[in-house]
C-alpha cells in the first residue's frame, strides 16, 4: 500500500509531560513546538504532502488566561523569528479555524506566514487555530445556504475551512486518551486512526514511522469488499 497523503495530529498531553517533570504547563507547550518541528521535517522527508495540526481548539479558551496568552505569543513569536526557515524549507503555511477572535497582532502575523509561504510546494501544513468542527461544518452550510446552492457533499466540502486539501488518511492523537475533541469530524471519515500513549513533547520520528508502516499494511475497504 502507498503512503499517506494528508495526516492530521490531535498533539495532546504537553501539560502532563511538563508536570510530570515539575515543570509549567507552559514549558510542555515550548517543548511540544520542538516537537512539531521535527515531525513537519520528517513528513517532508516522507514525501507526505499534507499535515494538519491541532494548535489551539475552539474549546480551549476555557484554559486559564496565562495559558491561552502564552500559547498565541509561542505560535506569533515562531513565526516572527523563523518565517526565513520555514520558507527556505518549502513548507506553506495555512492556519484554519475562526481567525476573527484571535489576537490582532497573532492575526497579522499569521496573515503573512501565510502570505509569503503561498508558492511553497514541499508540504502544506495546516495549523487548526481557535479551530472547532461543528463550527467549519456549521459555517460552510450557511456559506452554501447564503449562496442559494444545493445541500451536496461537494458544495459543503467547497466551504469547509479544510478545501484544497484531500481527506485525511491517518489521524494520530497522543497523550493516551482516545477522543476526537471536535477535530475533523467531516474530514476523518475514512481515516486510519492511531491512539498513542506517549505524550507530545516524547512523539518522535520513530513513532511516526511506526505508524506510517502499520498504515502501510491497512486493507482500506471505503465500502468495497
Ligand atoms: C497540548 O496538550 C494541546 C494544546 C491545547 C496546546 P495539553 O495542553 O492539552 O496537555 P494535557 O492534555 O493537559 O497534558
Ligand atoms: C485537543 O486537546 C486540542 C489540541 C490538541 C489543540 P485538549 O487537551 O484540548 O482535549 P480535551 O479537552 O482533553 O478533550
Ligand atoms: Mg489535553
Amino acid at each position: 500500500m502507498s503512503l499517506p497523503n494528508h495526516v492530521a495530529i490531535i498533539m495532546d498531553g504537553n501539560g502532563r509531560w511538563a508536570l510530570q517533570r515539575g515543570k509549567s504547563r507552559n514549558y510542555g507547550h515550548q517543548c511540544g513546538l520542538k516537537a512539531i518541528e521535527k515531525i513537519v521535517d520528517y513528513s517532508i522527508k516522507k514525501k507526505i504532502s499534507y499535515l494538519t495540526l491541532f494548535t489551539f481548539s475552539s474549546e480551549n479558551w476555557k484554559r486559564p488566561k496565562k495559558e491561552v496568552n502564552f500559547l498565541f505569543k509561542l505560535l506569533e513569536n515562531y513565526f516572527r523569528k523563523n518565517i526565513l526557515k520555514v520558507i527556505r524549507n518549502g513548507i506553506k503555511v495555512k492556519i484554519i479555524g475562526n481567525k476573527f477572535s484571535l489576537p490582532s497582532h497573532l492575526r497579522k502575523t499569521i496573515k503573512i506566514a501565510e502570505n509569503k509561504t503561498r508558492k511553497n510546494n514541499k508540504i502544506s501544513v495546516q495549523l487548526a487555530l481557535n479551530y472547532g468542527s461543528k463550527q467549519e461544518i456549521i459555517n460552510s452550510m450557511k456559506i452554501v445556504n447564503k449562496k442559494k446552492q444545493k445541500i451536496t457533499l461537494k458544495n459543503i466540502e467547497k466551504n469547509l475551512f479544510t478545501s484544497g486539501f484531500p481527506d485525511t488518511d491517518i489521524l494520530i492523537r497522543t497523550g493516551g486518551q482516545k477522543r476526537l475533541s471536535n477535530f475533523l469530524l467531516w474530514q476523518i471519515a475514512y481515516a486510519e486512526i492511531f491512539f498513542i500513549k506517549k505524550m507530545w513533547p516524547d512523539f518522535n520520528n520513530n513513532d511516526f514511522q511506526k505508524i506510517l508502516n502499520k498504515f502501510k499494511k491497512i486493507k482500506r475497504n471505503f465500502g468495497k469488499v
